[in-house]
């Protein structure tokens, strides 16, 4: 993975900034190390085989696995699902990911649906109270107790929460279900590491290899902190706006990770970049006007890989035309007063990507740290929870 942070950003910057920034870096990394909620730092992985196991069981009885949760609780699965599952064959075991919506329509079609097919349901929800997943997963197991008797619902039902607090382990307990752990000391958006999200994606990737790019990524704690430099300086010249680009559609999903990551941990005490995220070239017909001419708020982060899959037309290499291209949009973007900061990848792979993910979870936190707010709360989301109950109870 090359971290280019200089070429097309230094004659943005100013040193001044970003000397006073880098000068922070022993306090950045002591408060990291000492920090209550950086499991994610040195996370167990011992459940692993236990994950094979269960895995090989629902795939014995099961046609499609429905994975209820939100937030921090199902975008890393997703964005993993969606990089690594074909754009147009169709999966022998699909993965449906539901509990992100109240949408009546969604949820009618979907629980018609599950009558007409063996599946089981994963529930995820650390805290066990979020209401979108505790609605979708009751509706569920509704469905599943229409369909089996007590035992069989059993088998179809996999918890993924809290080690020994809430409505979720308490059922666990009572029911026998089988269940995996979010450890206390990872919160949800840090959360990749875990059975949250690698029983999903054992279904549909090696998850060894992710958890050995996981680890890899570990180390580039310097890179990941003159990332964060570069971003906090550029804060301070008035760039506030992060756009994460990418040149592969089924990227979609890991920059709205990537949004999540950064929205929910810089974004409070009225501080924070906004992140934001394109598709191109599809975007470069619509939001590309604004950032080559419009308001010089925004700098950019694109993501270039290397190696694709050939796909030859007339003779030309697609995947040349589409670095070609990505070049040129970066020149003319810098030409425009726009910085960029530019990550390559060899290619996409569950280690590379699981590589990226913890030099980004570095990345967020040293920011967060560089803006002095506690990179691994999210209390505004508590605001609108609360806000509801008051209304619904
Ligand atoms: O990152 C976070 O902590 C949040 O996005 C949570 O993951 C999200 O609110 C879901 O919470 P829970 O897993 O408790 O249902």
């Amino acid at each position: 993975m090359k971290i280019d942070v200089n070429t097309y950003m230094n004659q943005f910057l100013d040193s001044k900034l970003v000397e006073k920034y880098n000068s922070r870096k022993d306090e950045v990394f002591q408060k990291l190390d000492h920090a209550d909620m950086n499991g994610w730092l040195n996370p167990d992985v011992s459940f692993v085989d236990q994950i094979l196991e269960v895995r090989d069981e629902v795939l014995s009885h099961s046609k499609c696995l429905v994975v209820v949760g939100i937030g921090g609780s199902f975008l890393g699965a997703k964005s993993f699902y969606e990089l690594f599952t074909p754009y147009f064959k169709k999966s022998s075991f699909p993965i449906i990911f539901a509990g992100t919506t109240l949408s009546s329509s969604y949820m009618k079609e979907l629980l018609e649906y599950l009558e007409t097919i063996d599946f089981t349901v994963n529930v995820i929800s650390k805290s066990g109270t979020t209401r979108e997943t505790a609605l979708t997963y009751a509706a569920i197991k509704k469905v599943l107790e229409k369909k089996y008797d007590s035992d069989e619902v059993k088998k179809h039902i996999i918890v993924t929460t809290d080690p020994v607090k809430g409505t979720l382990r308490e059922e666990v307990n009572r029911e026998d279900y089988h269940s995996f752990v979010i450890p206390d000391n990872i919160g949800g958006r840090y959360s990749l590491l875990t059975a949250a999200h690698l029983f999903p994606l054992s279904f549909c990737l090696d998850i060894k290899e992710l958890i050995s790019g996981y680890q890899e990524g570990l180390m580039l704690r310097d890179d990941a902190f003159s990332y964060a430099v570069c971003r906090r300086s550029l804060f301070d010249l008035g760039k506030v706006v992060e756009n994460f680009v990418t040149y592969e559609n089924n990227w979609y999903y890991y920059l709205e990770w990537l949004k999540q990551l950064f929205g929910e941990t810089e974004g409070k005490e009225g501080k924070g970049i906004l992140p934001i995220s394109m598709i191109h070239t599809r975007d470069l017909h619509s939001l590309g006007q604004f950032i080559q001419e419009g308001n010089k708020i925004i700098y950019e982060t694109f993501f270039k890989i290397k190696n694709m899959p050939s796909c030859d037309i007339d003779g030309k290499e697609l995947h040349e035309i589409n670095l070609v291209v990505e070049d040129s949009v970066i020149s003319a973007h810098v030409s425009g007063g726009v910085p960029c900061i530019v990550l390559e990848l060899d290619e996409v792979s569950p280690r590379s990507m699981g590589r990226l993910s913890s030099f980004y979870f570095l990345v967020a936190a040293c920011s967060g740290y560089l803006f002095d707010i506690n990179p691994f709360d999210q209390p505004g989301v508590e605001v609108y929870k609360a806000e509801v109950k008051r209304r619904l109870g």
